[in-house]
């Protein structure tokens, strides 16, 4: 709901559980009063009168400003800095009036001397506890104004010493949970890469000594991808400030006359019960507004890990025989099966089907694929280009390059410079070519290098926004894809997860999460992603050991176990295999169609340990009547000691059934939740997953 105080000019934002409010105070700042849990009383907030404590103090640096321009007494982090055409570094500016529906405000500020325009969007999510924020920037002069610095917005956290978390990685270790203790001074997370980024990801989470269940956090996630930058700032006044947007690093803009530059949004949200209640709005968020395809994803198999490079139509099809066997419903060819691709040397760029590889084209391994009715995917590299390929040779001018510099090879590929129209489209009409002739249902759209050199000449003055007009030509060639392909699906990949973040899920469907496929570093990586992304879309597959990476050797069950807490996907060599583990194959898969829609759709729940010395990891998953525990331990400690489970999420009036240990049950909701579920596991890597129903 959207209240407002027109004397006072006070705006509250209250959704389910919280509320957000701000106003124009005497002196025309937009001041942030308030942002927590419910309170739904307009009439008792007060405007505090500015009163400057001293000269070295100035109001502009205590007061909570919503949006902090670069200009007069500002010396902390803006959200806009721009220099007019006399050189002007300062905008001033003034209220102008706000626009309101049902669920959108839109707060508009001008400067007080110039035409510039600050149009400030918060759009109300309520029943998820969430809002969205903006800022369109609109240029209403006759001359152009430069952008240095465009951010989402400001948000003012009422603490200090909180406890921040994200996370760090790299190739293969991407979501590694960082937590940090905030204290005087800024912590800032960022990406210059922009393409992809294994390290920080676009989101905060501040907590208030939360843990999964009690306690206060603030939390907010960018719908953006590349170049983001976080800062979060403990200051000397008692607050903690987070700024999030683009990142300003190479980044300038020229605002022509009469055109908006829109930031990207910004979701936040704050809650009482912990990292589980912000998780559960998230993930409800984005499967009601930000994955655009709701169906459950189907079980893949992928050739990556089995072939490599060295695809061929016969062992391809060998394959898919085998994956359609064990119950997979979506055969991948991933990476080798177009141009010269024989290694990671060549290719990129020639996308014409390898007739050595493939000598009665692709239409053979789809007929097979489709008759056998499963669907069939594919994979591409869209924006890079391999120099030794013809359409390097052809338009050497379409990557990023400066002319007196060499251009870095990163993986022996370059960066197309999607930014140029006609780049953009011939990106557009390969794939749209492949979509349209041959029947595929899946692009696996892979990036394995970030940008080097970042000359764009055809930006002209605008050189420096390429950086933001590459992702978003990215997300324009596959929304006018999807537009015109609806039922294929889109899988983003970067190296593996390198761009998870709330930009690509809003074009694309699927993330691949990490190239690390070991099952047990899985644990982890899944876990930190659950913090702020939906399971829906969090690729997992079981592959053969001894793993490629961590060279560890864990039983299929347990692979399986952990893969099938996401997106199920198998990226094992089916073709040597043998019998009895082709046959458990057949019976995960089978067992994971039967609960997928727990898992993909279900409320997911971090369990804590519950035994001091104990390792056992559990998660759980909860629809409607419908329970889903999976219990893992990878490594026994003396003893060999059982656990108590206790179960979240659960009607404590009702019981639940289930069998465990080859042993019907029933037991309350109240004793699974508060006695527990006594399980015990022996051995290593062992797993189990227990599926309850209440009646
Ligand atoms: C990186 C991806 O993460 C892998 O899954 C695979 O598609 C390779 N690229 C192919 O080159």
């Amino acid at each position: 709901m959207i209240y407002i105080d027109e004397i006072k000019n006070i705006f509250v934002l209250t959704t389910k559980n919280t509320e957000y409010a701000f106003c124009v105070d005497n002196i025309g700042l937009l001041r942030n009063l308030y942002w927590g849990e419910k309170i739904d009383s307009i009439k008792d907030y007060e405007i505090e009168e500015l009163v400057e404590v001293s000269t070295n103090d100035p109001v502009f640096e205590i007061t909570k400003e919503e949006y902090p321009v670069y200009g007069g007494l500002r010396y902390k982090e803006n959200c806009l800095k721009a220099t007019f055409s006399d050189n002007t570094r300062d905008i001033v500016y003034k209220y102008l009036g706000y626009e309101k529906s049902d669920d959108e405000l839109i707060i508009k500020l001008k400067d007080k001397y110039y035409d510039l325009q600050i149009n400030l969007v918060y759009k109300l999510y309520y029943e998820f506890d969430l809002i969205e924020r903006k800022a369109i920037i609109i240029n209403n002069s006759k001359e152009d104004i430069l952008l240095e610095n465009v951010m989402s917005a400001q948000l003012h956290i009422p603490y200090e010493n909180l406890t921040f978390r994200n996370t760090h990685g790299y190739w293969a270790a991407e979501q590694q949970e960082f937590i940090q203790n905030v204290s005087y001074g800024k912590i800032v997370i960022e990406n210059r890469r922009g393409v992809s980024g294994h390290n920080h990801n676009p989101y905060f989470i501040l907590d208030n000594n939360a843990t999964e269940t009690t306690g206060e956090v603030y939390f907010g996630a960018l719908n953006l991808t590349g170049n983001f930058k976080g800062v979060i700032e403990q200051t000397q006044y008692g607050e903690t400030l987070v700024q999030m947007g683009i990142n300003d690093f190479d980044f300038l803009y020229y605002l022509s006359p009469n055109e908006k530059f829109e930031t990207p949004e910004i979701v936040i949200g704050y809650t009482n019960k912990g990292f589980e209640s912000m998780s559960h709005n998230m993930h409800a968020y984005a499967n009601k507004h930000i994955i655009k395809n709701s169906n459950i994803r189907p079980v893949l198999y992928n050739s990556w890990e089995a072939m490599e490079f060295k695809v061929n139509a016969k062992e391809q099809i060998e394959l898919a025989k085998r994956a359609k066997d064990i119950g997979t419903e979506l055969f991948v060819v991933d990476d080798g099966w177009f141009g010269q691709r024989h290694s990671i040397k060549n290719g990129l760029g020639d996308w014409y089907v390898n007739k050595e590889k493939f000598p009665n084209g692709l239409e053979e391994l789809i007929k097979e694929v489709k008759n056998m009715g499963m669907f069939f995917g594919i994979w591409f590299e869209p924006e890079m280009v391999n120099p030794l390929t013809e359409l390097y040779k052809k338009h050497p001018d379409w990557v990023y390059n400066f002319d007196n510099r060499e251009r870095n090879l990163s993986r022996e590929q370059l960066v197309l410079n999607i930014t140029i129209p006609e780049v953009c489209e011939y990106v557009f009409e390969t794939l749209d070519y492949y979509l349209t002739n041959y029947d595929i249902d899946y692009i696996k759209w892979d990036v394995n290098r970030p940008i080097s050199e970042p000359g764009a000449k055809n930006l002209l003055k605008n050189e420096r926004s390429l950086w933001i007009n590459h992702i978003k030509s990215v997300y324009k060639i596959v929304d006018r894809l999807k537009k015109k392909h609806p039922k294929v699906l889109f899988e983003a990949c970067a190296s593996g997860g390198g761009r998870i973040d709330f930009g690509m899920l809003s074009h694309f469907d699927d993330f691949w999460t990490s190239d690390n496929t070991d099952a047990y570093d899985r644990l982890f990586i899944q876990n930190t992603y659950s913090k702020i992304y939906p399971i829906k879309a969090m690729r997992a597959w079981v592959t053969d050991c001894p793993n490629f990476l961590s060279k560890r050797v864990i039983p299929l069950e347990f692979r399986f176990d952990s893969a099938m807490m996401g997106a199920l996907g198998v990226g094992c060599n089916l073709l040597k295999m043998s019998e009895s583990e082709i046959d458990i194959c057949r019976e995960k898969i089978k067992y994971y169609k039967e609960i997928r829609h727990i898992i993909q759709e279900g409320k997911f729940y971090r369990l804590d340990k519950t035994l001091k010395d104990n390792d056992y990891y559990s998660f759980e998953y909860v629809l409607d009547d419908e329970v889903i525990l999976f219990v893992f331990l990878p490594q026994s400690k003396i003893g060999h000691r059982h656990t108590f489970i206790k179960l979240r999420g659960l009607d404590e009036n009702s019981s639940y059934e289930f069998t465990i240990n080859n042993e019907n049950k029933t037991k309350s909701g109240i004793y699974l939740q508060n006695h527990g579920l006594k399980i015990k596991l022996s051995g290593d890597y062992q797993s189990m997953i227990i599926r309850l129903k209440k009646i």
